[in-house]
């Protein structure tokens, strides 16, 4: 299976969570002064705004876990700034101060989305106790907006993110073809998502609740292949102790990805040809064919038709593939899909990392849009989980997307969270991630052969895959 650069933990010990963000909204300076202090004395980070413009403005350049907010004020009034708030951000937490506590005001706040509303002069405890549940409850809402998206991610085209015509006119083939048993080939370059596709693919058809099997043909030995797609018998070569299931088998009622298809060598290829054609597989070592029942994905970077055209991959097996083709455009020819993306993947970075999210600047969200992104949706994702860890203010500016992204890739780039400073677990980080990253760069330049790759790398065949294991880069 290809191997994603999944975001990693950075500790194994997640450290304290940072203190919730207030941002307190009223008109007269003794009440801002009275909560900023009695809220700072309980820990928390407070800000204020002295009117409603004030406060959308902090608002728009910062994340805040609950607003505090008068609901008389001159020009824009409560209920207005809360209108704006929550359209923005309709799970953000609002608790509504007043000293005119009409039962009527009060209602017509909690209609628009207040979570609660404290009378003026109020008790410190009272004030307390309304935050403390406000903030509960804004836990609660991140919570499940997890929740959700981690169901949706794997059930659901909505993990697939982009408005651009060119990415509607994908999802419009994804939602004919998924529940088919039609054979899809994905195409596009390194970072475009086709694996994202193949899996989003396989759980919108009937076969979702049989696992997803998936085979990265680029990183089994040639020598392999056959016999890790067909299987094979019982003493069939040196070492077959015993019969093996080949993946074919496996996914038998299922779907099967077989990812950097354009990898496959010849041979093999015609064997894969002959089990798409005739529903059958031999394993290796046997001769009565067996019936398999299986719907194939398959992806490539690479032009399978020009491929072809050179000989070096068969052009009928190319035709039987591509019965539905499902190109992935370019990150550089989507612009427009940027933002969204971004805005997706610092709250998939926060949510990781257990931190904070922070919000992009408008000129960092352009500084992107041009910037080339070779590595398309990965490098998009990469760039930004970088920022959200490194950056030092709520904000994340141009600088701080580019600062790291440095010369040319030779470098091994670490990702220390800002606010460890544990030196033996810092150097720890260090040295796994420089090992991770060597790895990974040696296993692509062998194409996934690991026994040149631990040549290179001077370890043990062995030890290497056991560190392809605890790396997660299988
Ligand atoms: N449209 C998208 N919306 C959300 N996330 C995306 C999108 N496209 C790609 N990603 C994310 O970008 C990363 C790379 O995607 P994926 O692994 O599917 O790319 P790929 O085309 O298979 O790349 P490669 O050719 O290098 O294997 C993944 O983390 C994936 O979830
Ligand atoms: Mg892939």
């Amino acid at each position: 299976m290809a191997a994603n650069p999944s975001p990693q933990r950075p500790m194994n010990q997640p450290s304290p969570a940072p203190p919730a963000r207030i941002l307190v909204v009223d008109d007269e300076e003794h009440i801002r002064r009275v909560l900023e202090l009695m809220l700072g004395h309980q820990g928390y980070a407070v800000t204020t705004a002295g009117n409603g413009g004030e406060a959308l403005e902090k608002f728009a350049a910062e994340v805040f876990d609950l607003v505090i907010l008068d609901l008389r004020m001159p020009d824009l009034d409560g209920i207005t700034v809360l209108g704006r708030l929550r359209e923005a951000e309709p799970d953000q937490v609002v608790v509504m101060v007043t000293a005119y506590a009409s039962v009527e005001t009060a209602l017509s706040a909690m209609k628009q989305g207040a979570f609660d509303y404290i009378g003026k002069p109020f008790k410190e405890e009272e004030i307390l106790i309304v935050v403390q549940k406000a903030l509960e409850h804004g836990r609660m809402l991140a919570d499940n907006r997890r929740l959700r998206s981690e169901v949706q991610s794997r059930h659901d085209f909505g993990s697939i993110i982009g408005h651009s015509p060119a990415m509607q006119r994908v999802f419009n083939v994804l939602r004919k073809v998924a529940d088919t048993k039609a054979t899809v080939l994905i195409t596009g370059e390194s970072g475009t998502g086709k694996e994202l596709v193949a899996r989003a693919i396989h759980y919108n058809s009937r076969r979702k609740d049989r696992p997803f099997v998936a085979v990265n043909c680029a990183a089994i030995p040639a020598t392999l292949i056959e016999s890790e797609l067909f299987g094979a018998a019982k003493g069939s070569y040196t070492g077959a102790d015993r019969t093996r299931l080949g993946l074919f088998e496996e996914a038998s009622g299922s779907s099967l990805f077989l990812d950097e298809i354009g990898e496959l060598p010849l041979e093999v290829q015609a064997k894969l040809l002959r089990a798409l054609q005739e529903g059958e597989i031999k394993r290796v070592g046997e001769t009565a064919p067996r019936r398999v029942d299986l719907r194939i994905i398959a992806a490539t970077n690479k032009d399978l038709a020009a491929e072809a055209a050179a000989g070096r991959f068969r052009e009928d097996l190319y035709y039987r593939l591509n019965v539905i083709g499902v190109h992935l455009p370019p990150l550089r020819s989507r612009p427009e899909d940027i933002p969204l993306l971004a805005a997706h993947f610092l709250q998939k970075a926060a949510a990781t990392h257990e931190i904070k999210p922070k919000k992009l600047s408008r000129a960092a969200c352009e500084a992107l849009s041009q910037a080339p992104l070779k590595g398309n949706v990965r490098e998009l994702e990469n760039l930004l989980e970088q920022a959200l860890l490194m950056s030092d203010g709520p904000v994340i500016e141009p600088a701080d997307l580019f600062a790291l992204a440095g010369g040319g890739g030779q470098d091994v780039r670490v990702v220390v969270p800002p606010q460890e400073d544990d030196l033996k677990k810092v150097l720890k980080l260090v040295s796994q991630k420089t090992e991770e990253q060597i790895i990974r760069r040696v296993l692509g330049e062998e194409n996934g052969n690991r026994t040149r790759a631990a040549l290179r790398l001077g370890i043990s065949r062995r030890a290497l895959i056991t560190k392809i294991q605890e790396l997660g880069l299988e």
